[in-house]
């Protein structure tokens, strides 16, 4: 299952490596299909794309629960609905909280547009262009509870250009973090993995 917040491009990089043909996975040499796609609000590009690709969508925003609490367990239930093996964050922008983690803790990937552990939270690409770095890049990791602090999987490097804005480093980090994210995870669902502290083993399960 996959997460989205907004333009939905890494989501569609993970459609495109499945064959149309091939949703159900099991023949797919991709080794994984998207069972649904959830959204923290509505009206984005994100959601239509799975539409596009007949993919069951939900939507959860917090503006629509009581706390925050009760949010991340409406998202909890929403998620278990569809009974993924993993669940894939591609730019959704809120911290997931105790219940959703206490599910499907172990299970939960997040891609971000830094190296981590440097230039954590909403604002990767901002942070370490302000910060004068020469390269940055993104992270695949899995999710725990901290702002990205999770067990990374993979990391991807981009050059920062003195010419560079926020949107034009984005753009090309994103160019690299789409290929990324796509062999993670299907690596991650043909090979299996196991985590050990902070090291993540990908098809070494035992
Ligand atoms: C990606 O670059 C992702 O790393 C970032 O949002 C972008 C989503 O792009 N996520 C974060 O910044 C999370 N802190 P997309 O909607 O086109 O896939």
């Amino acid at each position: 299952m996959v997460l989205v917040s907004g333009s939905g491009t890494n989501l569609q990089a993970l459609l495109d490596a499945i064959p149309a043909d091939r949703q159900d996975g099991r023949d797919s040499p991709y080794g994984a299909e998207i069972v649904a796609v959830g959204a923290d609000r509505t009206g984005i590009a994100g959601l239509e794309r799975a539409e596009l690709a007949g993919i069951p969508t939900f939507v959860c925003r917090v503006k629509d629960h009581g706390t925050r609490e009760e949010w991340d367990a409406a998202l909890a239930e929403a998620t278990a609905a569809h009974e993924p093996d993993l669940i894939v964050s591609a730019g959704f922008m809120k911290i997931v909280g105790k219940e959703f983690l206490a599910r499907f803790g172990g299970r939960v990937v997040n891609t971000h547009p830094a190296l981590l552990p440097s230039f954590p939270g909403a604002h990767g690409v901002r942070d370490a262009l302000a910060y004068g770095a020469k390269v940055t890049g993104c992270t695949v990791h899995f999710v725990d509870d901290g702002v990205d602090t999770g067990p990374i999987i993979a990391q991807g490097v981009v050059e920062i250009r003195d010419e560079d804005d926020e949107a034009a480093l984005h753009e090309r980090i994103k160019e690299v973090e789409r290929t990324l994210l796509v062999e993670v995870v299907g690596r991650l669902a043909r090979n299996g993995y196991r985590i050990e502290g902070r090291k993540v083993h990908v098809g070494e399960l035992r």
